[in-house]
């Protein structure tokens, strides 16, 4: 692809629908050259063409499917090879199982493999074009909903053969992205590039509407749909898509976050965490296993 690209370049994962969707738009809106990734290329294009018509802006399309180690690292190779600058990284692509146990292609549990696994081998893929690339933001879109993980995660039992339950492992899983914040964000201090996560808010999307294609994988029935239709039952009304994009469009963006890092937002809020989830030992343990993890599973 001839690039000539020139200006900004930010990635946003999970951009063929929900936040993800109106997070590209707001950014392509903003000037930047947005590469949207989708793991189905139809409704990638789909989302694509609809960005570009709303915009008038060039959108780039690149497959990715963070349950699979071999995609993130076509993915990123190809990204490497196309573009010489990385201003943005936006990890949006998220899942809630709906209630059902599936695992990626390397055996991780779909929730901690898609939304946290996944973004963190992507994340060390890219690194050194981001740091090159500084000033660069990264952000990671976790979900006030790490709260109904009070204990944090269980790292005996991180892939949850044991005990699956839906909003469990989803609140571990967010949980999970505001402790690699944690440790990101200390490692690249003083590179110019910020890290920082965010939660959009309750937003009418998909999210918890589990895919066909996810659950030809699915390996264990739900216990625990009655509880988690209880908790969804007492949401208040739900905001837009293009509402819930506004947060991860103003940490990509907004000038007076330039320097912001390592933080929390609750929208476009600082926020204060529990105990559990501020915790940087937990986080650092999370780090080294997640390193364990990946290791496991080498390129070949
Ligand atoms: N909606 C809310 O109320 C809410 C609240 C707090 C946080 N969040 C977070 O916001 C983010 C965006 O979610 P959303 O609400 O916009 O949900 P959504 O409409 O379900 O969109 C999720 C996006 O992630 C992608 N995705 C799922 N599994 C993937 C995989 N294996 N590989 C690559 N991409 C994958 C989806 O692609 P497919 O369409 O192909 O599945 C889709 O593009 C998530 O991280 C979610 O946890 C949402």
């Amino acid at each position: 692809m001839d690039n000539g690209v020139t200006q900004p370049v930010a990635i946003v994962t999970g951009a063929n629908t929900g936040i993800g969707l109106e997070t590209a738009l707001g950014l392509a809106e903003q000037g930047m050259r947005v590469v949207a990734t989708a793991r189905d290329p139809r409704r990638g294009a789909e989302a694509v063409a609809e960005i570009e018509r709303r915009t008038g802006r060039t959108v780039d399309l690149v497959p990715l499917d963070l349950a699979s180690f071999a995609s993130i690292r076509r993915f990123a190779a190809t990204v490497l090879e196309r573009y010489p600058r990385i201003d943005v990284l936006v990890h949006n692509a998220g899942l809630a199982p709906g209630g059902h146990r599936w695992e990626t292609a390397e055996g991780f549990e779909a929730a901690f493999g898609v939304n946290h696994l996944g973004p963190f081998l992507l994340t060390g893929l890219l690194r050194d074009r981001i740091v090159a690339s500084a000033p660069a933001r990264i952000m990671i879109v976790s979900s006030g909903a790490y709260r109904m993980a009070p204990d944090g995660l269980c790292f005996d039992d991180l892939q949850h053969r044991e005990n699956f339950h839906t909003l469990q492992v989803y609140a571990e899983s967010k949980t999970a992205n505001i402790y690699f914040t944690h440790i990101l964000a200390r490692q690249l201090a003083g590179t110019g590039v910020t890290v920082n996560a965010v939660n959009p808010g309750y937003v009418a999307t998909q999210l918890g509407q589990p895919r066909e294609a996810d659950l030809a994988h699915a390996v264990a029935v739900p216990r625990d749909n009655a509880a988690s239709s209880a908790v969804l039952a007492n949401l208040p009304e739900p905001m837009t898509a293009a509402r819930g994009a506004i947060p991860s469009i103003t940490l990509a963006t907004a000038a007076e976050l330039a320097t912001t890092t390592g933080v929390y937002f609750d929208r476009t809020r600082p926020a204060t965490l529990t105990p559990v989830a501020a915790d940087l030992d937990l986080a650092q343990r999370l780090w080294d296993e997640s390193e364990r993890l990946v290791a496991l599973h080498p390129a070949h």
